[in-house]
């Protein structure tokens, strides 16, 4: 079992989250994502992640499928969402061009649509998926109000903001913003680099972690970055005695002091598992900088 992260006043989200973008490609029935579910609570993995839009507005209901064939279920997670993209897809013939919405409008809808999907009466954390450069940070106050006085969204938080855009509507609403969704991999520096995580310091809000094993990729690709980083991981791996470099990947980042946490893309339980048990390895300062070293290709000035 792994312990909680604070998360806002009233929220608390597992040490590491699952995440159901891939969900639709896995092509499970209800009963068998019911007990992925529930492999996770075991685990201690009580927080889901979703969006509405995830496999073309599909994933959202194949999850709430599984949840209402064991309601119970539902006070020991924590449902994290998110709103504010329009996809060109078959499911949503009137959007000719993909767009951001961070309209009041689209937001209750949107809102109204996961709640329905996800089979539940209340959603713990709401993200704005992504900064949109239309938004009227009013209107997205409103909304915000809006579902919390309905008891429909708990928490709120946004996705892929750079500190600037986190500021700017922080400082409309009436509400803290609990986390930035952003992402962060061995390969992936640009949120050390843009002040994102800087800005979750100062503010002092865990950031939730995306494709932390970089989708995939870094186990299969071919590039010279890739096989650099992977020579560097299957080192500290021995070092550490641990079975395979997925735990030093997700040891690399649980150990940074920012709180990240990181979000599993994978469907199989074992996979989750190793998550989980990364989260009890500890990484000298030196071995966290020889992965920076093999990223960037040279050494900190
Ligand atoms: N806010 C945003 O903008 C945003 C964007 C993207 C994602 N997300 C969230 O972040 C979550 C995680 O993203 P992600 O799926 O890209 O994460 P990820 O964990 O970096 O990648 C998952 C992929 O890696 C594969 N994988 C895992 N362990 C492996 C291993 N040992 N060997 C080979 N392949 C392995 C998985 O395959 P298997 O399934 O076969 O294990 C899966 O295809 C998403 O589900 C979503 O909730 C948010």
């Amino acid at each position: 079992m792994i312990e909680k992260v604070k998360v806002g006043e009233n929220l608390e989200l597992s040490r590491v989250v699952h995440g159901l973008m891939r969900l639709s490609s896995w092509e499970m029935t209800s009963q068998e994502i019911l007990e992925l579910i529930e492999g996770c609570i075991e685990l201690g993995v009580t927080s889901f992640d979703h969006a509405d839009i995830y496999g073309a507005y599909t994933c959202e209901e194949l999850f709430g499928k599984a949840l209402a064939l064991k309601p119970s279920l539902r006070e020991r997670i924590q449902l994290v969402t998110k709103c504010g993209i329009k996809l060109i897809s078959s499911n949503r013939p009137e959007h000719k061009v993909k767009h951001y919405d961070t309209s009041k409008k689209h937001i209750i809808e949107s809102v109204e649509r996961s709640l329905k999907n996800l089979e539940t009466d209340y959603i713990d954390l709401l993200l704005i998926h992504r900064p949109d450069p239309f938004m009227n940070p009013d209107e997205v106050s409103d909304a915000f109000n809006q579902l919390k006085k309905e008891g429909k969204v708990l928490n709120y938080g946004v996705s892929n903001f750079k500190p600037s855009q986190f500021d700017m509507l922080s400082s409309r609403l009436d509400t803290p913003l609990v986390t930035n969704q952003i992402e962060v991999s061995p390969l992936n520096f640009e949120n050390f680099d843009n002040g994102s995580i800087e800005k979750c310091k100062q503010k002092g809000i865990p950031p939730m972690v995306w494709s932390p094993l970089a989708g995939g990729s870094i186990f299969n690709s071919n590039e010279d970055k890739v096989s650099r980083v992977r020579r560097t991981f299957e080192e500290i791996r021995e070092e550490v005695g641990a079975p395979s470099i997925d735990y030093i990947i997700y040891a690399w980042i649980l150990n940074h002091p920012a709180n990240m946490i990181p979000i599993v893309g994978s469907g199989k339980l074992e996979r989750i598992k190793v998550a989980v048990e990364a989260v009890k390895i500890k990484l000298t300062r030196q071995q966290w900088f020889r992965v920076w070293e093999s990223s960037m290709g040279r050494e900190v000035d």
